[in-house]
């Protein structure tokens, strides 16, 4: 039996799978630079983040229906139950579809056919959190925030993702105020690639709750302090850290450090279908590699839990 756990940093766009990815092509006469799943499969050697994301928005022009969204959640929540996963806190990304004319309410509600029932079909409990591109404008954010307004009642959070370095923080404070005053909850990727000043950014200037990544804390010890006082959560992405060079191979990871120090880590996948691992296998693989004891996998586990956005009722009974 995998250990229950949450997942914390998903992107729903990440876990499309080359066949998937294929068989959506051709459902919607679109045509992929690749002849088939294993040339695609061979295109998943990353320089860094920005390579990373050229394929990433590239592949996801796929996805055009309520249908496409369904299939990709539904195909997500069925390998993330299999792997321990009760809960699941789920990013998207609107613009990255608005550009090619998919709008926010076909993701939305396409994700929702699947996510609506998971408690039922897969014993997976699930919040979807909105993530605005950070490069791309402010004005941009804010005019899809607007456009989510129809569809706050299937979304609990705002999140800022894609390529970090140039794109601080504090560039979108006003649309994270605003989603504030909507009572959304609110995390941003911050020292993924980015120095440890749009860590401290990102709290005190959008107020996050959770940052996504945080890795580079470690360059600042006195940020690092203000983690553990302030028990911030930090969701870790150990194997998306070894495929897009943040270190040099998973024996390096610096998660037991991290854990050392006091932090309230946590251990995701990010992008599972580009990364090598769904949850599960992302813990077999620091156990594994990072010689974890089975202590410090329970505090992973737990901290998961504590660390999202179930209320305490909803947490207990998820664990
Ligand atoms: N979008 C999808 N995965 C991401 C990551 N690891 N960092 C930033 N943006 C992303
Ligand atoms: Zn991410």
């Amino acid at each position: 039996m995998p250990l229950p756990k949450a997942e914390l940093h998903l992107h729903i766009e990440g876990t499309l799978e080359p066949e998937l990815a294929f068989e959506l092509a051709a459902r919607n006469g679109v045509s992929l630079p690749y002849a088939d799943t294993e040339e695609l499969r061979a295109a998943y050697r990353f320089q860094g983040l920005q390579s990373f994301l050229d394929l990433y928005y590239e592949l996801m022009s796929v996805l055009r229906t309520e249908q496409d969204f369904a299939d990709l959640a539904e195909a997500y929540l069925g390998r993330a139950a299999a792997q321990g996963v009760r809960h699941a806190e789920i990013f998207f990304d609107p613009q990255a579809h608005a550009r090619r004319g998919v709008g926010i309410g076909t993701v939305v509600e396409g994700l929702w056919r699947a996510l609506g029932d998971s408690e039922r079909n897969h014993g997976v409990s699930t919040r979807l959190i909105l993530c605005f591109l950070r490069d791309e404008s402010a004005e941009s954010a804010m005019e899809t925030l607007r456009a989510a307004r129809p569809h706050l009642d299937r979304i609990t959070g705002v999140g800022l993702d894609s390529a970090e370095a140039g794109h601080p923080p504090a560039k979108f404070r006003e649309v994270y105020e605003a989603a504030a005053a909507l009572g959304l909850r609110r995390v941003a990727h911050a020292g993924e690639e980015g120095p440890p000043a749009y860590i401290t950014e990102a709290l005190d200037v959008l107020g996050v709750e959770r940052v996504d990544h945080g890795l580079r804390c470690l360059e600042d010890p006195a940020l690092v302090e203000r983690l553990v006082r302030e028990r911030v959560p930090l969701t870790l992405c150990p194997l998306s850290n070894v495929r897009l060079h943040a270190v040099d191979t998973l024996a390096d990871h610096p998660l037991p450090t991290l854990l050392d120090a006091g932090l309230l880590c946590t251990v995701n996948s990010d992008d599972p279908a580009y990364f090598g691992g769904y949850a599960g296998d992302t813990f077999d693989a620091v156990r594994d590699t990072l010689h974890l004891t089975e202590d410090r996998l329970r505090e992973l586990a737990r901290n998961s839990f504590l660390a999202s956005f179930l209320e305490d009722d909803e947490e207990r009974r998820a664990r």
